[in-house]
């Protein structure tokens, strides 16, 4: 598809004081503590007070009009993060269990849509999302299809890079796994999956969510991302082994990537899986400037680029 099918994104809304949250991580049938908000014709229309209800039928059927986003306002967000973290099961998630998972993910998701919307990571969200993100692997190790099932794409544009985020750490956890790392490994990998794109904080929105095609000199500044997520991470006082993961989740195998146009093994393994979970997240994915390939096309896309990846990895990834 061309870049004109690509959704629009209201960027007053994404500078603005909502966030986004999937429909599936709201409570139903409790009081509310925070209001519902959803888009209508590029508005947002309040349809749930403090106090009111959300019942699974009403949940039903904005998910069968295929509503997949609500939107909650930004100083009550801490009280929807709270209600997540509240209802985590954690032997749940031990377990495999989908409903434990889906909440695990529904957390962290939440906790990168707060991130993402300031332009500065704060220690204390940022060790949530560690500390979630930590726990991906030993949820989705008990199953491929729980992995899958983790995996969202929303059709909203805002929602992009927090989802995104989510799927790329997924991706490089089932790599990880299949290889059989050790639990601080598969830790160390999915945090550095996760906060691979978190330099896109620093780039100016308008840049970030233009629709179509970016000039040279936008291409410019966006190529700084790897950059900027090293520095930001740096000041978190992340290991320095993952600072670098960031730093070249943008190398390509064959030299052609950047920043430093490094190659083959010069590149390190974790950002070499890093590049591939977060090629083929957002391949499969609605950007905001470019609507998503399937998985079948995305892996002959991929395979067709000869030597832009570590094939042994990719191998990893979508094999059965
Ligand atoms: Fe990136």
């Amino acid at each position: 598809m061309s870049d004109s099918a690509a959704p629009k994104i209201d960027v007053a809304r994404e500078n603005g004081k909502f966030l986004s949250a999937s429909l599936e991580s709201i409570a139903v049938d409790i009081k509310l503590p925070y209001s519902l908000y959803l888009s209508i014709d590029q508005k947002l229309v309040k349809f749930r007070n403090v106090g009111d209800t959300l019942t699974p039928e009403r949940q039903k059927a904005l998910s069968d009009r295929k509503v997949d986003t609500v939107y909650i306002e930004r100083q009550e967000w801490q009280t929807y993060i709270g209600g997540l973290e509240a209802s985590l099961d954690q032997q749940g998630i031990a377990r495999g269990n989908e409903k434990a998972a889906m909440g695990l993910r529904n957390a962290l998701g939440a906790y990168l849509q707060l991130v993402l919307a300031g332009d500065e990571v704060t220690k204390a969200s940022f060790s949530k999302a560690e500390d979630l993100s930590a726990k991906l692997p030993i949820a989705i190790g008990q199953s491929r299809e729980l992995a899958h099932k983790l995996l969202r794409r929303s059709t909203d544009p805002a929602m992009y890079f927090s989802n995104h985020a989510v799927n790329v750490a997924i991706y490089a956890s089932a790599v990880g796994l299949k290889m059989r790392m050790t639990g601080q490994e598969l830790q160390d990998l999915v945090l550095a999956a996760t906060f691979a794109n978190i330099g896109v904080i620093k780039i100016p929105r308008q840049i970030l969510y233009k629709p179509g095609p970016l000039t040279q000199d936008e291409w410019k500044i966006i190529r700084q991302h790897p950059q900027y997520g090293k520095e930001i991470l740096g000041a978190l006082l992340v290991k320095p082994k993952i600072q670098e993961v960031v730093l070249q989740h943008h190398e390509r195998f064959d030299g052609g990537g950047y920043p430093a146009g490094l190659m083959g093994q010069k590149i390190q393994l974790f950002a070499r899986i890093t590049t591939i979970a977060e090629c083929y997240s957002a391949m499969t994915s609605n950007r905001p400037w470019k609507a998503a390939s399937s998985p079948h096309e995305a892996v002959s896309m991929m395979q067709s680029t000869q030597g832009k990846f570590d094939n042994s990895l990719f191998s990893l990834l979508i094999e059965k």
